[in-house]
């Protein structure tokens, strides 16, 4: 068992992933830094050099390895999804979760930092939106959806915990209620 975070750049991959594990005993694993930690050098240094396709390679390479593992937290790239073989090796490896954030709040979250070669070709908010566009229904794919703009850290995190509680390698995923499934559920709960 595994849970496996989506999520575009800026939903809080990292933050919740880091948060979650500590909170179960489980391993953290981030993407992005342990490749940035066996390459040497940062995301950046890898497309500025090698070109994206290489960092894809990298990131299918870790993605396949990870997904044999368990007990652990992925906090994947945003760009793992693009990759259809990432998905359905991390969907049979643990709980896959999407976060979700909107455009502004993406924006807000992203601004001050220039680490995302893919948000430094241009206008960041046009950026923003047309991979956003692009990505949407590969995001929607994802079993689970959580809206981090509606939810503070702690509920994500102690919902999440509580999910992983009730859940072990041999039993799928329990039902979600609501269409949208735990996003839904979760806010249905903060309203009511
Ligand atoms: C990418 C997202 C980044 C990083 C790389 C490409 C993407 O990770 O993997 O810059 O294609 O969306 P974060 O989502 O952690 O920022």
């Amino acid at each position: 068992m595994n849970v496996v975070l989506f999520g575009f750049m800026g939903t809080g991959k990292t933050t919740i992933g880091k948060r979650l594990a500590q909170r179960l005993g489980w391993t953290c694993m981030d993407m992005d830094e342990i490749l940035e930690q066996r390459e040497g050098r940062s995301i950046a240094d890898i497309f500025a050099t090698d070109g994206e396709a290489h960092f894809r390679m990298l990131e299918k390479d870790l993605a396949a390895e990870l997904a044999h593992g368990t007990r652990q937290v992925i906090s994947t790239g945003g760009g793992v999804v693009l990759d259809p073989e990432n998905v359905r090796r991390f969907q049979a490896s643990g709980f896959c979760v999407c976060l979700h954030a909107d455009e502004d709040t993406i924006l807000r979250r992203v601004a001050a930092k220039s680490h995302r070669p893919l948000l430094e070709q241009g206008d960041k908010a046009a950026r923003i939106r047309a991979l956003l566009h692009q990505r949407k229904p590969l995001y929607d794919q994802i079993e689970h959806q959580i809206d981090t703009v509606a939810l503070s850290e702690d509920k994500i995190v102690e919902e999440l915990a509580g999910i992983t509680g009730r859940t072990d390698a041999s039993v799928p995923a329990p039902p979600l209620s609501g269409a949208a499934g735990l996003s839904e559920r979760v806010k249905h709960r903060e309203t009511s």
